[in-house]
């Protein structure tokens, strides 16, 4: 095609938008008139470096487009004068600099995009799109320097940004003093909530998953969606308690002490927020969103809503709605303009952090029947498929985080969180937290010397006792040196049962052994969540799982083939089972970057069907088989095939499931 024309063709890739546009104009208005999603802070003042393109030359015969070199006008003194925070990259231009001359093909990069796809750090958001919740627009004001007023600033973006209709949510009369030029912070195209003199191109928003024993938070760019920061803290109210019941039995037996408990907890998330602000060089002034996820007792307490209600039956929440306040409400500081969103709690048992792990995990999304678990204390357990999404809570106890156990402990340096057993001799060989080489490597006993060994954590707990298990050192019922089991050095007898010596020390000072009451606790815990999740397979009327997600943090440290042999979790192919990390803190960095995902969960979350296992009969028989290790009756076809199970004995071989046909609620 002629490039002498008055209109040039521009064709933007990949979206495909195309038009004819008059010679001169640039690129950026070329985008904007046709709806390409392309960035800009600046309003194509050459300062952001958010519009860059990459023009492609050549003949384009599908597009019918020869383009030239000088089809796109040279690079300017905005362009080679630029030194913006964002770096031009090779071979790309400013959209908002480069005028059309003929015919282009210009293809617009996923980091120029304004609903950008988000880079995956340390938070798993594969596939999430950013669609942010505030904008940033910059502006000049004719003759602003002493003559700047809200009137004409809003003039100036409704002119400059076609912003219309905006309210004024800044409490100041006046602007601040400036050159004329100011950044204006938009939310939901709607509402000025912020302005700032001169050029700004960053905002800032925090997701914060407040867990019973930590409370994990990520401070992310909301415009970019990038994760800058991450950093955890204890939570404050263990003092009140070690576990959610506890703490709701100190609110019963104290008067006003749900003020306590939501002033430190309140002041645990504003502390968090200071270290996340800190450790990326970020003021909280530019932190402008906020969401939260937690169980629904955490919820109520940050919340500054009662619990009690949440510690006998029917289990009532105060509110199962997401919720959107504002920072100065629950005592975080940040620009008075900040909002926080809550997710909505799914039942009495089933909180905002399970709302968080279903909108990271999807799995109704996948066909077939898919498992997600987050182990806790807690188990919360969703089931999805035919079309449902079923949810439910079991109570595991905490012998997973290492309560209850002989030499439990949490998972800390020198916690031992891996453990084979030889079934030659039954001598365990371990890896413990903090330490690269196992016990049976070069190097493990320097190493130790700084970490000590010092018990076993939750991942070690499943594993030898799965091991005892594949060893023959223990039962199908969990009686270690029981009948039929092999001989071993390391079974000693213990009053009238016996322990298994999982280490002692070079000195012979410390010993760490596994009790027949530790074997008991994890088969609690165990047969508790297998339960759960069985109960909401008889719902489903389904015998078979299709893939199985493990959330949490102790999730993500569980072998699963160990985790599958101990009867934790259903059978399932192998390479269906996988460990998907803190997918509540996942979910509360999506809510966090996309108005959209928020939509997704609330609608979500009103149709999820929500089993209260303390209420189901069948949950008791369930229980009851499931003690078994792995499993009283069901059968394990997937785990066989790569594992060497233990022969069942004839009383605990399969037989007919007790299935009920429960009609749907
Ligand atoms: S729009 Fe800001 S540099 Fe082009």
């Amino acid at each position: 095609m002629e490039t002498s024309k008055e209109e040039s063709l521009v064709v933007f890739t990949p979206s495909g938008h195309r038009d004819y546009f008059e010679n001169g104009s640039t690129l950026l208005e070329a985008a904007r008139k046709l709806g390409v999603d392309l960035d800009s802070v600046c309003g194509g003042r050459g300062i952001c470096g958010r519009c860059q393109i990459e023009p492609a030359f050549g003949e384009f015969a599908k597009h019918k487009i020869n383009a030239h070199k000088e089809n796109l006008s040279d690079p300017g003194d905005v362009e080679i004068n630029y030194k913006g925070r964002k770096e031009i990259k090779k071979n790309r231009r400013l959209a908002c600099s480069a005028k059309i001359l003929g015919d282009l093909v210009i293809d617009v990069p996923p980091d120029s995009h304004i609903h950008k796809q988000v880079i995956r750090k340390t938070v798993d958001l594969t596939d999430l799109i950013i669609e942010p919740l505030v904008s940033l627009h910059f502006v000049e004001i004719e003759n602003g320097v002493d003559n700047a007023s809200f009137d004409l600033l809003f003039l100036s973006l409704q002119e400059q940004w076609g912003l219309e209709n905006l309210s004024n949510e800044i409490r100041e009369n006046d602007l601040p003093a400036s050159n004329g030029t100011y950044t204006a912070v938009v939310r939901d195209g709607e509402s000025l909530v912020a302005v700032w003199p001169g050029f700004k191109d960053q905002i800032f928003g925090i997701a914060i998953d407040v867990g019973s024993t930590t409370i994990a938070g990520h401070l992310c760019d909301l415009l970019s969606g990038e994760v800058l920061a991450s950093a955890g803290v204890m939570n404050p109210q263990i003092r009140f308690g070690e576990d959610l019941m506890s703490r709701v039995s100190y609110v019963m037996m104290n008067k006003g002490a749900e003020n306590e408990l939501t002033e430190v907890v309140q002041e645990a998330l504003n502390n968090l927020v200071g270290e996340l602000c800190d450790s990326s060089n970020t003021n909280r002034e530019d932190v402008f969103e906020v969401t939260l996820v937690g169980n629904p007792i955490m919820h109520h307490l940050f919340l500054g809503y009662d619990p009690t209600p949440l510690g006998v039956a029917p289990f009532t929440l105060f509110e199962d709605k997401a919720i959107d306040t504002t920072a100065d409400n629950l005592s975080i500081q940040a620009n008075p303009a900040t909002r926080v969103h809550v997710l909505p709690c799914i039942a009495g048992h089933v909180g905002a952090d399970t709302a968080g792990v279903l909108l990271a995990t999807k799995p109704q999304q996948t066909d077939g029947i898919n498992l997600v678990v987050d182990v806790g204390t807690n188990a919360e357990i969703l089931l999805a498929g035919k079309g449902r999404i079923l949810a439910a809570s079991s109570p595991t106890g905490p012998a997973f985080e290492g309560a209850q156990i002989n030499s439990g402990q949490r998972a800390t340096p020198g916690a031992i969180e891996r453990v084979r057993i030889n079934p030659e001799n039954g001598k365990a060989r371990f890896k413990v937290i903090g330490v690269d080489p196992w016990s049976d490597e070069e190097g493990f006993l320097d190493a130790t010397n700084k970490t000590g060994v010092t018990g076993i954590c939750g991942s070690g707990i499943i594993e030898v006792v799965a091991e005892l298990l594949l060893a023959k050192l223990m039962t199908a019922d969990g009686v270690i040196g029981g009948e039929g089991t092999n001989p071993s050095e390391y079974i000693e007898p213990d009053n009238r049962t016996f322990s298994y010596v999982l280490y002692r020390s070079p000195d012979g000072e410390k010993t760490i052994s596994v009790t027949q009451n530790d074997i008991r606790a994890v088969q609690l815990a165990k047969a508790a969540l297998y339960a759960g999740v069985r109960l909401l397979m008889d719902y489903l009327e389904t015998d078979q799982i299709d893939s199985i997600k493990l959330a949490g943090a102790f999730g993500s440290h569980i072998d699963t083939t160990r985790a599958t042999v101990l009867g934790l979790i259903p059978d399932c192919q192998k390479e269906k089972v996988s460990s998907v990390g803190n997918a509540a803190g996942s979910g509360a960095v999506m809510a966090l970057l996309s108005k959209s995902s928020r939509k997704e969960i609330q609608t979500l979350v009103n149709d999820i069907e929500k089993i209260e296992i303390a209420t189901e009969v069948a949950f008791q028989d369930h229980f009851v088989e499931a003690m078994a290790i792995p499993h009283k009756t069901a059968d394990y076809p997937f785990l066989s095939s790569y594992v060497d199970l233990p022969q069942k004995n004839e009383s605990t071989k399969p037989k007919r499931k007790n299935r009920r046909n429960k009609e749907r609620n």
